[in-house]
């Protein structure tokens, strides 16, 4: 090769990689700071584990919060500490809760939300968080668990949504927050009920973004990987073999890890929250055609993306492994207890 085609060919990539980045940085939307001071924020599962981070981290910055649950002890318990962190920062903040099953009649929680704008001022910022998991092989899950889980971890943030949306585009600000999960971006065993409504979350938030933009309202979606909460202590007593062993490798975050850097998101007016290595590796690979803002995050999903589906795949590969090791060895298993009754019938 001629040594003028050893400069130029450089020279030409940079050059389609300048054109490259503006054609996308005029493309992506701008990014806008979000600020919270004497906002009021609504968290659904405020009362515990990452919704009652997010209240505190919501707190930390100046909010008034009202907490969403069902349960009356765990509000109460946890408002009054979310009033002492409130207390302490010497703001005048307020913190309420709201007793609601988020998958009832949407009417009712229409009326409650209203009750709650009444009380501590027009809903600035909706965090849809309040969620749960049951996880077992596909047929050994009764139906009503896809009906339950679709309802709670889903609808509930369609009903919360639209409660809120009208004013907040009749104001022009707002943020309204969607917590997905790692399974919303990762088809595992065991998750064939939970999985998809975590995707559908997706669908739904990548869709709003772009119906709100004109309104200046922000939208984001956190994808927790395994947080150390109560709800996950619980997923756990009944977690198969192979979800065990799959999302061993993913490791444990504390639910303050989580909440923090999905505020600091959402500050940043950011569209998506991953967490850790792994998770920001998979944020990556799963943006597809999902909203980006930051110009940064663009370029490096971008050039990133194949190197990324190749990893994910070595990923599936072991993944895949555990669920034929599992079931190999159950079979073995079932084959040994059967040559021991019958070795007792013949005896
Ligand atoms: N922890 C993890 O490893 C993990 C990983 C990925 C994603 N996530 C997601 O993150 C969110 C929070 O998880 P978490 O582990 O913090 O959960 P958690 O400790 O079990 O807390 C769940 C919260 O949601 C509330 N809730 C549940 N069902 C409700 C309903 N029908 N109506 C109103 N509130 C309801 C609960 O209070 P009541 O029971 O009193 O109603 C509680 O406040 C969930 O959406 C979960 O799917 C968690």
């Amino acid at each position: 090769m001629s040594l003028i085609w050893l400069v130029l060919i450089p020279v030409i990539i940079f050059i389609l990689f300048l054109i490259g980045t503006l054609f996308i940085f005029f493309s992506i939307p701008s990014r806008r700071d979000f600020h919270f001071f004497r906002r009021h924020a609504v968290v659904t599962g405020g009362s515990k584990g990452i919704g009652f981070q997010l209240a505190a981290g919501l707190i930390e910055k100046g909010c008034n919060v009202t907490i969403v649950a069902r349960n009356v002890k765990d509000l109460q318990k946890a408002c009054e500490e979310l009033q002492l962190l409130a207390d302490q920062r010497g703001q005048h903040q307020k913190v309420q809760w709201k007793s609601l099953d988020m998958t009832g009649d949407y009417d009712v929680i229409k009326a409650a939300f209203d009750e709650s704008a009444n009380e501590l001022g027009p809903i600035d910022i909706l965090i849809n968080n309040a969620g749960h998991s049951v996880q077992a092989p596909f047929t050994e899950l009764p139906i009503s668990d896809f009906e339950k889980q679709m309802k709670v971890n889903y609808l509930s943030a369609v009903y919360a949504t639209r409660a809120v949306v009208d004013d907040m585009k009749k104001r022009k600000t707002g943020h309204i927050s969607f917590v997905s999960s790692a399974a919303g971006q990762f088809g595992i065993f065991g998750y064939t009920a939970y999985s998809p409504t975590k995707f559908a979350l997706r669908g739904f938030a990548d869709t709003l973004h772009m119906e709100l933009l004109p309104y200046k309202v922000n939208v984001g979606v956190l994808y927790p990987p395994n947080t150390d909460t109560e709800g996950f202590k619980v997923e756990l007593e009944t977690m198969p073999e192979e979800t065990k062993l799959m999302s061993d490798s993913a490791g444990l975050f504390t639910p303050k890890y989580v909440a923090d850097a999905h505020l600091k998101d959402i500050a940043d007016g950011n569209y998506a929250t991953t967490i850790g290595l792994d998770g920001w590796m998979l944020g990556c690979l799963t943006a597809g055609a999902c909203p980006e803002k930051s110009l940064g995050r663009a370029l490096i999903q971008s050039a990133f993306a194949g190197l990324f589906r190749a990893i994910t795949l070595v990923y599936l590969g072991y993944f895949n492994g555990i669920t034929k090791k599992c079931y190999r060895r159950r079979l073995q298993e079932k084959e040994e207890e059967k040559n021991s009754e019958n070795g007792r019938k013949e005896e």
